[in-house]
């Protein structure tokens, strides 16, 4: 069990290392998918949470947790890749999570890459948040810039779901899941700030030392747009659950 600290009106657990993060993780997940079954959760890719994924699917084929009747909606996708590309955030989340556990695909949301129309695309997605009475439990991962999403440096608080152009650092961070820099798209759909903070309950999870500035900033920081994480320091129901290294500067 990580050590708890409280920042402003946000819990931070502090954790020795990033399988007990995952850890701590899944358990609140779990917790909150059997005490509602029918709970709309909001997902998140990249690096961080592939572990905690791992634990539910663990938990999910011992019968520990029943994913039947839980609604997804995830936090962004880039543009221009549709589902079936590798580095798709669709094709990231059926390979991580989706196929390996019993939830029913139907009811699995990402916001679209590849569209006809981007504007009418992503009121759709904020309609169908809504028309399933909003996200229950949002878990999030924070860029070492202190995005939330692709919620990028310089994103306004007011801001939903939209298409936004990718920073420099961004597509750094994340050339390491492509063959090289050139592949990364340099935009994104992302649900936007307010999006995010109308979830009942936010769940950030970061670990390393890369993400430490960015950890800082966001629960101690001014609150702003310069680092839109934060933003979650006006949320009365987030945790972040950090490792000793992403905790380092707190
Ligand atoms: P990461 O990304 O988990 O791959 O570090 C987190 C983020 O950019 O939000």
């Amino acid at each position: 069990m990580g050590r708890e600290v409280v920042v402003g009106k946000i819990k931070v657990i502090i954790c020795q290392d990033k399988q007990e993060v995952s850890r701590e993780a899944a358990a609140i997940f779990i917790q909150a998918i059997n005490s509602n079954p029918e709970i709309v959760l909001g997902l998140a890719t990249g690096g961080t949470p592939v572990g905690m994924y791992k634990e539910l699917i663990e938990m999910n084929k011992k019968g520990k947790v029943n994913f039947s009747k839980v609604k997804s909606f995830n936090l962004d996708e880039y543009a221009g890749l549709d589902g079936s590309h590798p580095q798709s955030y669709r094709f990231f989340m059926n390979q991580n999570l989706f196929n390996h556990i019993n939830i029913d695909k139907s009811n699995t949301y990402v916001p679209e890459g590849k569209f006809c129309d981007c504007e009418q695309s992503c009121r759709n997605y904020e309609e169908a948040i809504k028309k399933n009475s909003g996200i229950d439990l949002q878990l999030l991962g924070i860029g070492s810039n202190g995005h939330i999403a692709f919620n990028e440096p310089g994103s306004p608080e007011k801001s939903r779901t939209r298409k936004v152009d990718l920073t420099a650092r961004t597509i750094d961070d994340n050339t390491r899941f492509f063959d090289n820099r050139n592949q990364v798209p340099t935009q994104a759909i992302t649900m936007g700030i307010e999006t995010i903070l109308e979830a009942k309950q936010i769940i950030l999870l970061a670990t390393g030392a890369n993400k430490a500035t960015a950890v800082t900033g966001a629960l101690k920081g001014p609150v702003g747009s310069r680092l839109p994480a934060s933003f979650l320091q006006g949320h009365s129901a987030c945790t972040f659950i950090v490792d000793k290294a992403a905790a380092c500067e707190l």
